[in-house]
């Protein structure tokens, strides 16, 4: 029997379909790549944003075909989504199977393969439920991710993490230590961890911070990269330990999500913007090249002109690398959902754009600044546009497109020099 699962929204989603992949497997199932071989079908969904769900729900209309094709193909809904809408996903996909919250995937072979064929919904929370001595299918030959936290103990009053995730639980440290060691002995040198708050990590006397260097001093891991911290969760130790140890990467994702201490205040961000840009310039202080990402919302309930000027001159002075930015969407059951809004769509839209317009001057400057230096990338893949050359990332997280000079795999660590940038892709010369 065969199964294919598609996977909408963040890495963490990425992850799960992983572990997911895992456990059927350890069940007797194999993949099927072509999707309409499958026996069973299953969707990660996402909903942070409203259109994450009609992207998700349109996708899975799609398969009522297949269902009518071979009555006896399961289609099963998991993820945020499914935690969000539940039950009332059957009346917009009545064909569909099963509907799995994120707490019930170790069930899923049972689910799937008859003991609880019976039951529909699996959506309750379960706080005992870590996926301790789980481990994910390696994802890459050459990186993989492991999820370090699960949920989110903040509420941020636009978010619908903690809702459809429930509570922030961390993995046992033993368990992560295994998983990292696990993956370097398949040939991982990078290891990215998985968290809403990863920084706010700990469990059985270890921090953030303690942690990252356990992994470190794991032989085979080259380069350790984390997804996401939270602004409010740095101390002097860890910034020192990012500072100091040459394996975790200089490159951080840092979710702004308004400059305006008004709204940060609305949002329940738990910082203001000084302390934001205070991080930065700590980060830094001792690497000017040290890649700085970020997530921004505009048009925010109750965000005025003022505000917004504000966000962007925080954009302005944090230099980012690069940023994600949207639209803010009200989500059912979030604190802010019950505010009245006053900016039109159009009003949102109209922001949104000026601030894509700003940050991608500063996106392109950030990668003409890496002109003429040298640098180890982490070779990934052959380029997409022009297979005769391929694709490798910095130690900074920038995409460098390069001419092999001899062959190459990827994982392999090559030396380049970045000679020219386009856009915002660097192009480098291999030297060894
Ligand atoms: N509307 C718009 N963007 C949102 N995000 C989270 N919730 C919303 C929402 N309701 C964004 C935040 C977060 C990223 C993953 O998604 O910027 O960091
Ligand atoms: Fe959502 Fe805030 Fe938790 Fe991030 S920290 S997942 S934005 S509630």
């Amino acid at each position: 029997m065969k199964y294919h699962i598609v996977t909408f929204g963040c890495q963490m989603n990425e992850y799960d379909s992983a572990l997911i992949a895992g456990l059927l497997e350890g069940a007797g199932l194999r993949v099927s790549k072509n999707i309409e071989e499958a026996d069973f079908l299953f969707y990660n969904t996402c909903s942070v944003r409203e259109k994450a769900e009609e992207t998700a729900i349109a996708k899975i209309s799609q398969s009522r075909p297949l269902k009518q094709k071979n009555k006896k193909l399961k289609v099963i809904v998991l993820g945020c989504m499914a935690k969000n809408k539940g039950e009332q996903l059957f009346e917009k996909l009545p064909f569909i199977d099963h509907v799995i919250g994120t707490d019930h995937y170790r069930q899923i072979p049972e689910i799937v393969l008859g003991a609880k064929a019976n039951e529909r919904v699996f959506t309750d929370f379960d706080e005992k439920e870590n996926y301790d001595g789980t481990y994910a299918q390696i994802q890459n030959p050459f990186s993989t991710s492991i999820t370090i936290q699960r949920g989110c103990n903040k509420r941020c009053s636009y978010c619908i993490v903690p809702y459809v995730r429930g509570n922030e639980k961390n993995k046992d440290p033993l368990d992560i230590l295994a998983e990292v060691q696990m993956s370097v002995e398949k040939g991982i040198s990078e290891i990215t961890l998985l968290g809403q708050t990863v920084n706010a990590y700990k469990k059985d006397g270890e921090t953030f911070a303690s942690l990252l260097e356990k992994i470190s001093e794991i032989n085979g891991v080259k380069r350790i990269r984390f997804v996401s911290p939270h602004p409010r969760h740095y101390d002097d130790e860890l910034i020192s330990v990012l500072q100091s140890n040459s394996k975790i990467c200089h490159h951080v994702h840092l979710p702004l999500q308004s400059g305006s201490d008004t709204i940060l205040k609305k949002m329940r961000r738990q910082y203001t913007a000084e302390h934001f840009l205070s991080l930065i310039e700590a980060l830094r202080s001792k690497d000017p090249f040290y890649a700085v990402t970020t997530d921004i919302i505009s048009g925010f309930v109750g965000e005025t002109d003022s505000d917004f000027e504000k966000t962007l001159e925080v954009v302005k002075q944090a230099q980012f690398d690069n940023a994600f930015m949207f639209i803010y969407s009200p989500r059912i059951g979030t604190e802010s959902y019950l505010e009245k809004e006053i900016l039109s769509q159009e009003q949102k839209l109209l922001r949104h754009q000026q601030l894509v317009e700003i940050q991608n001057q500063i996106t392109s400057n950030r990668s003409q600044n890496m002109l003429g230096r040298v640098e180890e990338i982490l070779v990934e893949r052959p380029s997409s546009k022009d297979p005769s050359e391929w694709m490798g990332k910095t130690d900074n997280f920038k995409k460098v497109i390069f001419k092999p000079t001899s062959t190459v795999s990827p994982g392999d660590y090559l030396t380049c020099k970045i000679n020219e940038i386009r856009g915002w892709t660097l192009r480098g010369e291999v030297l060894s």
